[in-house]
C-alpha cells in the first residue's frame, strides 16, 4: 500500500478505536434506523440466508450483523481491525459462541485476509464499511480466493451520489397559494475518489475519514476480479419515518436514496 494510504488507514483505525465505546452504546445489538430500515432487510434478502451457510462478515464493528446472521443459523467468521470493537462484539454474541469466530484483521492487508482460509465461504458481507476503508483493492483481489465457486459479496454503502461527504441537506419553502416545503440534497463532487473527515455519529469523540468513490469504482473493481453484479438496491426512508434531526436523513428525503446495496457473484 502507498505510504499516504497507510497513514490514512492508521488514522482511521485510531478513530474507530477511540469511537468504539460510543459506537457500541449507540448501535448496541438493536441497531439504528439506517440499519433496521435501509440495510438489514435488503442484506438479508440479497444474501439469500440459509442455515449452515458460512458467511464472512467484513468490518463487523460491534457484531451487529454477525449476531443476526448467527441467529438465522449461519456459521460466521467476522473481522474488524479495531480490537475494542471486536471485544464489544464478543460480549454481544455469547449465545452464539459455537457459530461465530471473531478475528482482528485489517482489510487492507492481503496476507492477513488470506489467513482467513481459501475457498471457505459461501458468501461475504460488508455492511456500511467499504467507504471507511483507505484502500478496498486488496479486499476485492483476495475475496475470490476466500469464497467458494459462485460465492457472493453483498455490500451496503452510503449512496455515493446522494450521501457522500460533500452532500448538503437543504430545506426550502415556497408559496404558490399554499406553503410548500422541499427537502433536497446538494452534491458538489462525485466522479473523483476523495477522502474527507466526517462523523458517523453526531457525538463521537474523534472524527473519522470517509473515502468517497463513485459507484463505477466499486463495480469495475468487482468486474476486474471475476465478479458479476446480480443484485442491486437503492434504499430510501419511507415518508412516515421521522427525522432524528431537523435536516438528518429520514422520511422527508423519501425520494433520495441514502444507501445502495449490491450483490456481486463470482463467475467461474
Ligand atoms: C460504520 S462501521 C460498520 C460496522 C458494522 N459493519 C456494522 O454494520 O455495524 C465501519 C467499520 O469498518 C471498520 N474498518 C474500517 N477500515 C477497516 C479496515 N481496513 N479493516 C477492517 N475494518 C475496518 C471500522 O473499524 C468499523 O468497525
Amino acid at each position: 500500500m502507498k505510504k499516504d494510504l497507510r497513514t490514512l488507514n492508521n488514522q482511521t483505525r485510531k478513530a474507530w478505536d477511540a469511537n468504539a465505546e460510543v459506537w457500541d452504546k449507540r448501535m448496541g445489538v438493536d441497531g439504528n434506523d439506517f440499519f433496521n430500515i435501509l440495510c438489514w432487510p435488503a442484506l438479508k434478502s440479497l444474501l439469500d440466508l440459509k442455515p449452515d451457510m458460512h458467511i464472512l462478515d467484513i468490518a463487523c464493528g460491534n457484531g451487529l450483523t454477525t449476531s443476526r446472521l448467527a441467529k438465522a443459523g449461519a456459521q460466521v467468521t467476522a473481522f474488524d481491525f479495531s480490537s475494542p470493537l471486536i471485544e464489544y462484539a464478543k460480549t454481544h454474541s455469547a449465545d452464539f459462541n459455537s457459530q461465530i469466530t471473531y478475528r482482528v484483521i485489517d482489510a487492507t492487508n492481503e496476507s492477513q485476509l488470506l489467513s482467513l482460509g481459501k475457498n471457505k465461504f459461501d458468501s461475504s458481507l460488508s455492511n456500511m464499511a467499504l467507504f471507511d476503508m483507505a484502500d478496498i483493492e486488496p479486499l476485492f483481489r483476495t475475496l475470490p480466493k476466500l469464497l467458494k465457486p459462485n460465492g457472493t459479496f453483498v455490500f451496503s454503502i452510503t449512496h455515493p451520489a446522494f450521501n457522500n461527504a460533500s452532500a448538503m441537506h437543504i430545506v426550502e419553502e415556497f408559496d404558490n397559494g399554499e406553503i410548500n416545503t422541499v427537502y433536497s440534497i446538494k452534491v458538489s463532487r462525485y466522479m473523483t475518489p476523495h477522502h474527507q473527515r466526517g462523523l458517523a455519529l453526531r457525538n463521537q469523540p474523534k472524527p473519522q475519514v470517509y473515502f468517497d468513490r463513485p459507484i463505477q469504482y466499486y463495480l469495475n473493481l468487482g468486474f476486474k476480479n471475476g465478479f458479476i453484479l446480480d443484485g442491486f438496491e437503492e434504499r430510501a426512508f419511507p415518508p412516515e419515518v421521522p427525522q432524528t434531526h431537523p435536516l438528518g436523513w429520514g422520511g422527508k428525503f423519501s425520494e433520495l436514496p441514502a444507501v445502495v446495496i449490491a450483490r456481486m457473484r463470482l463467475v467461474s
